[in-house]
Parts: structure tokens; sequence; C-alpha cells
């Protein structure tokens, strides 16, 4: 016999809310709509209007910034953004106001799924509490919570939704199948049932921290070659001629998961006598990249007698990775605030960045058009519209001497009229 709830979805007789409309909570949303009742709530108002201009006028997917339109759901799936605060703590905050949310409405045969990236055991240490303190109801027994991690791949075509197995976890297990039916009616590619919660919890924590450490060992090698002038792209071609070679390139490590998820990590550990070393180590070095740039970029300047004050900078791609909008713990835009604070002149500039929100986080603008006479450009995104660009276009926008700050190693053996330095 199948799940009341399931049976309820199934019959569009209990509707899904997805809370949390951004980069993973709107995909969700609409691919969950095509199977279930759906209804979205963001406290953002001006991401619901853009989202509802989305949208075809006969689609009844309803959105809200009210949190009025919970109260008709049976399932809450959360979607909210989990940072770090300044100290690299983890910001339970917007979780905090979700979960608040879905406990002021709460009814008996209910199921809380969270989708935001946390540690291990927040969601049955810090989520299961304040929704049962909050909701005068039982966990396991009024109302169901699970655990499925957002995977997606921003700016990817291929890993999405629901090309990329699910993970999927449940704290009670008659609620497990719930989760996997939700799940599995939207992921092609079909869910992974995790053997508990923290399991679930600790394996998306799992493969950013992978990712991070091997960029980490990249960029200390990186560090390490340049000191014996031996060439990091060289080494990286030759090297990845073997079979089992696993091919990160040095760089900047940004955004809001690899830059993240290991501090989530690394807080949990606090409370036990085991310390990760190496998980904070490869913080450590990949925070230290964005400190080489720019002393680089300092060394030409000073190099070159050329006062900061009077130094032309422009930076090419200001988000965290390629062929992304987000800006986002974008660690290239934090060497610019550097760089402006010491007195020069930097010009950013993007074509598919966020330009609204690098305004609200950072107080930066992009210029509407790329200058001349540049000292320095610094090509930090690896945007596909950059690998079109030949060495004539770095001539005309820069004076003889200046450097090519190459941080994606698209123009590696390219630039000959230039000086020119890659990680
Ligand atoms: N973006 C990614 O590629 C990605 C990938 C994997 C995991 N994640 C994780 O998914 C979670 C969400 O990340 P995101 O990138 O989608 O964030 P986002 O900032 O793009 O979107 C989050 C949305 O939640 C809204 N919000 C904040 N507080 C709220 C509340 N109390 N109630 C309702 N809405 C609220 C915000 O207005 C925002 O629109 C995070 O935990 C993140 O680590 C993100």
């Amino acid at each position: 016999m199948s799940h009341p709830l399931i049976d309820a979805l199934k019959q569009r007789r209990s509707s899904i809310a997805v809370l949390g409309l951004g980069y993973t909570g709107w995909p969700l949303a609409l691919s969950l709509h095509e199977h279930f009742e759906v209804c979205g709530f963001d406290t953002n108002e001006r991401r619901i209007s853009q989202l509802q201009q989305l949208l075809s006028r006969s689609s009844s997917l309803s959105l809200s910034y009210s949190s009025d339109v919970l109260s008709n759901c049976d399932c809450f799936i959360v979607a909210v953004p989990t940072p770090v605060t300044e100290k690299n703590e983890p910001d339970l905050r917007s979780l905090e106001a979700a979960l608040l949310s879905v406990a002021a409405v709460l009814k008996s045969g209910a199921l809380v799924i969270i989708e935001s990236t946390v540690y291990p055991g927040c969601t049955e240490e810090f989520c299961l509490p304040l929704l049962e303190k909050h909701s005068g109801l039982k966990a396991g027994v009024d109302f169901g919570l699970g655990y499925s991690p957002e995977r997606i791949n921003p700016g990817d075509q291929v890993h999405t939704l629901t090309t990329v197995t699910k993970l999927v976890s449940a704290v009670h297990t008659p609620w497990l199948d719930v989760v996997k039916f939700i799940y599995e009616t939207i992921v092609t590619a079909g869910v992974h049932v995790c053997a508990s919660v923290k399991v679930a919890e600790a394996a998306k924590m799992t493969e950013n921290i992978q990712r991070d450490v091997n960029i980490a060992l990249m960029n200390q090698l990186s560090e390490l070659y340049e000191h014996l002038s031996i060439s990091t792209g060289d080494v990286w071609q030759a090297a990845a001629t073997k079979w089992n070679f696993l091919p990160f390139r040095p760089g900047l490590a940004g955004g809001h998961c690899i830059s993240v998820d290991p501090y989530y990590l690394l807080h949990r550990a606090k409370s036990i006598p085991f310390s990760p070393t190496l998980v904070a180590e490869a913080r450590r070095v990949n925070e230290m990249v964005r400190t080489r740039i720019l002393q680089r970029i300092l060394d030409h300047l000073q190099h070159n007698a050329i006062d900061y004050a009077k130094a032309r900078i422009l930076i090419k791609g200001v988000t965290f990775k390629a062929n992304v909008a987000d800006v986002r713990n974008a660690k290239i835009v934090v060497v610019a605030l550097d760089l402006i604070a010491l007195g020069c002149t930097v010009d950013l500039s993007d074509p598919i960045a966020d330009e609204v929100a690098l305004l609200h986080e950072y107080g930066l603008c992009l210029v509407s058009k790329e200058g001349v006479e540049y000292d320095i450009v610094v090509i930090a995104a690896d945007h596909s519209d950059y690998y079109l660009l030949e060495e004539s276009y770095f001539c005309e926008r820069t004076r003889q001497g200046a450097l090519v700050v190459d941080l994606t190693g698209i123009y590696r053996n390219r630039i000959i009229q230039r000086n020119y330095w890659t990680l």
C-alpha cells in the first residue's frame, strides 16, 4: 500500500511548495510543476515579479512572496541559501526563517524536504527540533523530514536536475517512499537512496570538498613550479596524457559551493576531537590564490614604475565560473576591490554577469565599453566568447609592455607581443 501522501500528490489533491526560487529552487519548481500541483515561495518580491514574467499566462504554477501561499501545501521543499558568515561559519538564518514559515502552516501528514547544502547532522539536529518546537507536531509521527541535496552544475547544459542521479534520504523510514517518489518522478537519471540523512548531507560535502582539495593541490604545485621556472600548463598537458590523471586546474575556486561547503564541514568537526586538517589547508591554499594574483599585478606595476594611481587595469570575466551570471563569492572581485583601494583604475567587463547583483553585493559596475591603453588585462573567467579573442585584441587594448594575466590558461602560448602570466 502506498503512502497516503503519494496518492494525494498523484491525484493532485495535495500541493508541493518550493521555498527559495533561486538558481536551484526555480528549475526544481518548474520540473515538479510538470507532474504535480506546485507553488513557489520566495521572500524576494523582485525575484517573484521577474519569474512571473517568465511564466505563460496559462501556467498554473503560483508564485508568491507572501508565505500565505504555503498554507494549502502538504509537501515543502526548502532551497534557500546557506552561505557562510564573515568568519566563515555556517549562516543558517535563511534556512531558519524558511523553516519557521513552514512550521507555521505544518499539518499532520505533511512532509518537509531540505535541499539546501548543510553539514552532516544539520537536518536532524537543527531543522527537526525547530520544526517540532514551532509547529507543536512530532517528526516521524505527525510529519516527515527528508534531505535531498541539490547537485546541479551551474552553466552546464548536460548535467542538469533531471540528468544527474538524485540523492534521497529521510529521517524516518516510512517517509522515504514519498521522498523517493517525488524525485523519481522528475529525475530521469533516477535516485540513490542514502543509508541515512547524515550520509546524504556528508555526500554533498564530500563531492565539493574533493574538488576543493584537488584544485588546492594544483594551486600549490603551480606556485612551486613557478619558483622552479617550470610552466604548470606544460606540466598539466604532459601529465594529462596518463589515463588516470584527474584534470583539475589551478584557479580561484570561488562560488557558493566549493568555497563554502568545506567551512560547513569544518564547523561540524569543531565539536569532535578530530580535525580534518587537509580540508582546512586546501581552503587556506585556495583562499591565498587571490593574494598571489594581486601580488603578480603589483609586481608588474612596480617593475615598470607605474604609480598605482595611474595604473589602468581591465578585468574580463567577473563571475565565479565560466558561462554563468552568478557573481556570488567571485574571488576576482575581491582582487578588483583591493586594486581599487590601492588607487588603481579598474574596468570590469563581462558578457553575462548579473549587473544588479554586482552593484548590490560589491558596489561595482561593468564598463559599457572597454577602453584602450591598459597596463594590465586580467582574464578571470573562461566564458565561451573569450575563446575567440586573438592576440590582436590584447594588443589593441593595451600599451606596449603591458601584462596579460590569464587565469584561464586559454591564451597560453598565444600571446607573444605582450607579457603573459598564468597560474
Ligand atoms: N546554485 C547552485 O549551483 C547550487 C548547487 C548545489 C547546491 N546549492 C545549494 O542550494 C541552496 C540554494 O542555493 P541557490 O544558489 O539556489 O540560492 P539563490 O540565492 O540563487 O536562491 C535562493 C532564493 O531563496 C530566497 N530566500 C531566502 N530566504 C528565504 C526564505 N526564508 N523563504 C523563502 N525564500 C527565501 C532568496 O530570495 C533567493 O531567491 C544553497 O544551500 C546552495 O548551497 C546551490
